[in-house]
Protein backbone atom coordinates (compact mmCIF):
# COMPACT_ATOMS: atom_id res chain seq x y z
CA UNK A 1 0.00 0.00 0.00
CA UNK A 2 1.47 3.21 -0.83
CA UNK A 3 1.30 6.37 1.50
CA UNK A 4 -1.25 8.91 0.05
CA UNK A 5 1.18 12.03 0.79
CA UNK A 6 3.38 13.58 -1.52
CA UNK A 7 5.29 14.44 1.40
CA UNK A 8 6.44 11.51 3.06
CA UNK A 9 8.76 13.82 5.21
CA UNK A 10 7.79 13.26 8.64
CA UNK A 11 5.42 15.35 10.43
CA UNK A 12 6.80 17.56 12.97
CA UNK A 13 5.31 20.20 15.18
CA UNK A 14 7.24 23.31 12.87
CA UNK A 15 5.60 21.75 9.77
CA UNK A 16 2.13 21.65 11.64
CA UNK A 17 3.12 25.23 12.48
CA UNK A 18 4.00 25.58 9.11
CA UNK A 19 0.38 24.17 7.75
CA UNK A 20 -1.18 27.11 9.45
CA UNK A 21 0.32 29.53 8.18
CA UNK A 22 -0.14 28.35 4.78
CA UNK A 23 -3.91 27.61 5.47
CA UNK A 24 -3.41 23.84 4.96
CA UNK A 25 -6.31 21.88 7.50
CA UNK A 26 -4.41 19.19 10.01
CA UNK A 27 -6.09 15.85 9.63
CA UNK A 28 -5.96 13.96 13.41
CA UNK A 29 -7.11 11.05 14.30
CA UNK A 30 -6.92 8.29 17.32
CA UNK A 31 -4.91 4.68 17.24
CA UNK A 32 -4.49 2.57 19.68
CA UNK A 33 -2.61 -0.32 18.35
CA UNK A 34 0.05 -1.44 15.32
CA UNK A 35 -1.96 -2.90 12.80
CA UNK A 36 -4.38 0.20 12.56
CA UNK A 37 -1.48 2.86 13.18
CA UNK A 38 0.60 1.27 10.23
CA UNK A 39 -2.84 1.74 7.74
CA UNK A 40 -3.78 5.47 9.38
CA UNK A 41 -0.19 6.43 8.85
CA UNK A 42 -0.05 5.11 5.44
CA UNK A 43 -3.21 6.92 4.67
CA UNK A 44 -0.81 10.24 5.03
CA UNK A 45 -2.24 11.39 8.23
CA UNK A 46 -0.65 14.14 10.03
CA UNK A 47 -0.82 13.29 13.29
CA UNK A 48 -1.96 10.15 15.19
CA UNK A 49 -3.26 10.61 18.49
CA UNK A 50 -2.44 7.58 21.20
CA UNK A 51 -5.59 9.32 22.81
CA UNK A 52 -6.99 7.91 26.36
CA UNK A 53 -10.04 7.26 24.42
CA UNK A 54 -8.80 3.95 24.32
CA UNK A 55 -10.57 3.33 28.03
CA UNK A 56 -13.63 3.22 26.19
CA UNK A 57 -13.25 1.74 22.84
CA UNK A 58 -10.15 -0.58 23.43
CA UNK A 59 -10.88 -1.39 27.04
CA UNK A 60 -15.11 -1.05 27.19
CA UNK A 61 -15.33 1.53 29.99
CA UNK A 62 -17.49 4.13 30.31
CA UNK A 63 -15.19 6.98 30.76
CA UNK A 64 -11.50 7.72 30.53
CA UNK A 65 -10.60 7.94 33.86
CA UNK A 66 -9.24 4.27 34.62
CA UNK A 67 -6.43 4.05 31.96
CA UNK A 68 -3.35 3.04 33.59
CA UNK A 69 0.00 5.03 32.64
CA UNK A 70 1.16 1.31 32.10
CA UNK A 71 -1.31 1.38 29.68
CA UNK A 72 -1.62 3.89 27.77
CA UNK A 73 2.63 3.58 27.38
CA UNK A 74 1.73 -0.08 25.81
CA UNK A 75 -0.75 1.35 23.32
CA UNK A 76 1.75 4.36 22.76
CA UNK A 77 4.76 1.83 21.79
CA UNK A 78 2.03 0.06 19.68
CA UNK A 79 1.54 2.44 17.39
CA UNK A 80 5.06 4.22 17.17
CA UNK A 81 6.37 0.52 15.87
CA UNK A 82 3.45 1.25 12.85
CA UNK A 83 4.24 4.83 12.29
CA UNK A 84 6.81 6.42 9.86
CA UNK A 85 5.49 9.35 8.58
CA UNK A 86 2.71 10.57 11.12
CA UNK A 87 3.70 12.89 14.42
CA UNK A 88 2.72 10.64 17.54
CA UNK A 89 0.94 12.38 20.33
CA UNK A 90 0.28 10.43 23.42
CA UNK A 91 -2.70 10.92 26.05
CA UNK A 92 -1.08 11.73 29.77
CA UNK A 93 -4.13 9.66 31.63
CA UNK A 94 -6.07 10.83 34.37
CA UNK A 95 -4.05 11.37 37.62
CA UNK A 96 -0.46 11.45 36.35
CA UNK A 97 -0.40 15.17 36.20
CA UNK A 98 -2.79 17.25 38.16
CA UNK A 99 -1.33 16.28 41.80
CA UNK A 100 1.86 17.79 41.20
CA UNK A 101 4.66 18.98 38.57
CA UNK A 102 7.45 16.61 39.43
CA UNK A 103 4.91 13.98 39.12
CA UNK A 104 3.78 15.39 35.89
CA UNK A 105 7.29 15.68 34.95
CA UNK A 106 7.87 12.26 35.62
CA UNK A 107 5.20 10.62 33.62
CA UNK A 108 5.47 12.63 30.74
CA UNK A 109 9.51 11.18 30.82
CA UNK A 110 8.19 8.11 31.14
CA UNK A 111 5.73 8.09 28.36
CA UNK A 112 8.82 9.63 25.65
CA UNK A 113 11.53 6.97 27.02
CA UNK A 114 9.21 3.65 26.85
CA UNK A 115 6.98 5.24 23.29
CA UNK A 116 8.89 6.92 21.69
CA UNK A 117 6.36 9.40 20.74
CA UNK A 118 6.51 12.85 19.53
CA UNK A 119 4.46 14.51 22.06
CA UNK A 120 2.06 14.20 24.70
CA UNK A 121 -1.39 15.77 25.31
CA UNK A 122 -3.01 17.13 28.46
CA UNK A 123 -6.32 18.36 29.54
CA UNK A 124 -6.95 22.05 31.03
CA UNK A 125 -5.78 25.48 31.39
CA UNK A 126 -4.41 27.65 34.39
CA UNK A 127 -4.93 24.45 36.92
CA UNK A 128 -1.99 22.70 35.34
CA UNK A 129 -0.09 25.11 34.48
CA UNK A 130 2.97 24.02 36.57
CA UNK A 131 2.94 20.61 35.50
CA UNK A 132 2.80 22.09 31.42
CA UNK A 133 6.12 24.09 32.21
CA UNK A 134 7.73 22.02 34.10
CA UNK A 135 7.21 19.48 31.33
CA UNK A 136 8.02 22.00 28.67
CA UNK A 137 11.84 23.37 30.40
CA UNK A 138 12.39 19.16 29.90
CA UNK A 139 12.08 19.61 26.33
CA UNK A 140 9.05 17.64 25.97
CA UNK A 141 6.27 18.81 23.40
CA UNK A 142 3.16 19.78 24.92
CA UNK A 143 -0.47 19.70 22.67
CA UNK A 144 -2.87 21.46 25.23
CA UNK A 145 -6.76 20.59 25.49
CA UNK A 146 -9.95 22.72 26.20
CA UNK A 147 -13.33 22.52 26.02
CA UNK A 148 -15.06 19.26 27.07
CA UNK A 149 -12.25 17.78 28.76
CA UNK A 150 -13.31 14.18 28.98
CA UNK A 151 -11.10 13.62 32.42
CA UNK A 152 -13.08 16.16 33.88
CA UNK A 153 -16.78 14.41 33.22
CA UNK A 154 -17.47 14.13 36.95
CA UNK A 155 -17.24 17.69 37.73
CA UNK A 156 -19.49 18.72 34.76
CA UNK A 157 -21.67 15.40 34.98
CA UNK A 158 -22.51 16.04 31.43
CA UNK A 159 -20.78 15.74 27.64
CA UNK A 160 -22.84 18.57 26.84
CA UNK A 161 -21.55 21.87 24.39
CA UNK A 162 -19.07 23.40 26.81
CA UNK A 163 -18.06 27.35 27.19
CA UNK A 164 -21.81 28.53 25.71
CA UNK A 165 -21.99 31.07 28.65
CA UNK A 166 -19.91 33.62 28.31
CA UNK A 167 -18.12 33.70 31.48
CA UNK A 168 -16.82 29.34 30.51
CA UNK A 169 -15.73 31.72 26.49
CA UNK A 170 -14.08 33.80 28.50
CA UNK A 171 -11.86 31.79 30.85
CA UNK A 172 -11.30 28.95 27.50
CA UNK A 173 -10.00 32.37 25.35
CA UNK A 174 -7.44 33.71 28.30
CA UNK A 175 -6.43 29.55 28.68
CA UNK A 176 -5.93 29.04 25.21
CA UNK A 177 -3.57 32.13 25.39
CA UNK A 178 -1.92 31.04 28.42
CA UNK A 179 -1.36 27.62 26.94
CA UNK A 180 0.40 29.33 23.56
CA UNK A 181 2.33 31.78 25.44
CA UNK A 182 4.03 28.89 27.82
CA UNK A 183 4.74 27.33 24.94
CA UNK A 184 2.48 24.41 23.85
CA UNK A 185 2.59 23.60 19.49
CA UNK A 186 -1.02 22.95 19.51
CA UNK A 187 -4.36 23.34 21.19
CA UNK A 188 -7.34 20.83 21.01
CA UNK A 189 -11.10 22.32 20.96
CA UNK A 190 -13.76 20.01 21.80
CA UNK A 191 -17.43 20.41 21.76
CA UNK A 192 -17.74 24.47 22.06
CA UNK A 193 -19.30 26.48 20.20
CA UNK A 194 -18.10 27.10 16.37
CA UNK A 195 -17.58 30.51 16.86
CA UNK A 196 -15.75 30.43 19.43
CA UNK A 197 -13.16 28.15 18.01
CA UNK A 198 -13.36 30.55 15.23
CA UNK A 199 -11.68 33.52 17.53
CA UNK A 200 -10.01 31.41 19.26
CA UNK A 201 -8.11 29.54 16.47
CA UNK A 202 -7.87 33.13 14.80
CA UNK A 203 -6.30 34.77 17.34
CA UNK A 204 -3.61 31.89 18.03
CA UNK A 205 -0.28 31.34 15.89
CA UNK A 206 -0.52 28.08 16.96
CA UNK A 207 -2.59 25.56 15.45
CA UNK A 208 -5.91 24.54 16.89
CA UNK A 209 -7.49 20.99 15.99
CA UNK A 210 -11.23 20.56 16.57
CA UNK A 211 -13.30 17.58 17.63
CA UNK A 212 -17.11 18.99 17.67
CA UNK A 213 -15.96 22.71 17.43
CA UNK A 214 -17.11 23.39 13.65
CA UNK A 215 -15.22 23.99 10.73
CA UNK A 216 -12.62 27.15 11.69
CA UNK A 217 -9.99 25.28 13.64
CA UNK A 218 -7.14 24.53 11.83
CA UNK A 219 -7.14 20.68 11.91
CA UNK A 220 -9.73 18.06 13.12
CA UNK A 221 -9.52 15.23 14.98
CA UNK A 222 -11.80 12.01 15.30
CA UNK A 223 -11.64 8.81 17.34
CA UNK A 224 -10.73 5.96 14.96
CA UNK A 225 -13.58 3.61 15.87
CA UNK A 226 -16.32 6.06 15.52
CA UNK A 227 -15.31 7.56 12.27
CA UNK A 228 -14.72 4.16 10.95
CA UNK A 229 -17.77 2.94 11.90
CA UNK A 230 -16.68 0.30 14.78
CA UNK A 231 -18.80 1.87 17.69
CA UNK A 232 -22.32 2.21 17.11
CA UNK A 233 -24.40 3.89 20.10
CA UNK A 234 -21.88 6.79 20.49
CA UNK A 235 -23.47 9.46 17.13
CA UNK A 236 -22.90 12.55 18.20
CA UNK A 237 -24.22 15.23 15.58
CA UNK A 238 -20.23 16.52 14.78
CA UNK A 239 -19.30 12.75 14.06
CA UNK A 240 -19.08 11.63 10.29
CA UNK A 241 -18.91 7.93 9.62
CA UNK A 242 -16.84 7.25 6.73
CA UNK A 243 -17.17 3.29 6.90
CA UNK A 244 -19.43 0.86 8.69
CA UNK A 245 -17.05 -1.75 9.94
CA UNK A 246 -19.67 -2.94 12.36
CA UNK A 247 -21.25 -4.23 9.72
CA UNK A 248 -18.52 -5.58 7.27
CA UNK A 249 -17.07 -7.30 10.89
CA UNK A 250 -20.36 -8.82 11.36
CA UNK A 251 -20.82 -10.10 7.96
CA UNK A 252 -17.42 -11.35 7.79
CA UNK A 253 -17.68 -13.05 10.92
CA UNK A 254 -21.06 -14.65 10.62
CA UNK A 255 -19.62 -15.95 7.37
CA UNK A 256 -16.60 -17.58 8.32
CA UNK A 257 -19.13 -19.45 11.59
CA UNK A 258 -21.56 -20.74 8.31
CA UNK A 259 -18.42 -21.74 6.72
CA UNK A 260 -16.74 -24.02 9.57
CA UNK A 261 -20.18 -25.28 10.66
CA UNK A 262 -21.03 -26.59 6.78
CA UNK A 263 -17.52 -27.95 6.59
CA UNK A 264 -16.65 -25.84 3.84
CA UNK A 265 -13.99 -24.43 5.36
CA UNK A 266 -11.10 -24.88 5.18
CA UNK A 267 -11.19 -26.65 1.62
CA UNK A 268 -8.20 -29.24 0.10
CA UNK A 269 -6.52 -25.56 -1.23
CA UNK A 270 -6.42 -24.67 2.31
CA UNK A 271 -4.59 -27.53 4.01
CA UNK A 272 -1.44 -29.13 3.73
O1 LIG B 1 -8.72 10.63 23.87
C1 LIG B 1 -9.07 11.10 22.78
O2 LIG B 1 -9.43 10.38 21.84
C2 LIG B 1 -9.07 12.55 22.64
C3 LIG B 1 -9.70 13.11 21.41
C4 LIG B 1 -11.17 12.99 21.48
C5 LIG B 1 -9.28 14.50 21.17
O3 LIG B 1 -8.60 13.24 23.49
Amino acid sequence: MSVHQEDTRKVTTHRLWEMKQRGEKIAMLTSYDFSMAKLIDQSGMDVILVGDSASNVMAGNSTTLPITLDQMIYHGKSVVRGVNRALVVVDMPFGTYQGNSKEALASAIRIMKETHADAIKLEGGSEIRESIERILCAGIPVMGHLGLTPQSINKFGTYAVRAREEAEAAKLKEDAKLLQEIGCFALVLEKIPATLAKEVSESLKIPTIGIGAGQYTDGQVLVAHDMLGITQAFSPRFLRRYANLQETIVQATQDYIKDVKSRDFPNEKEQY
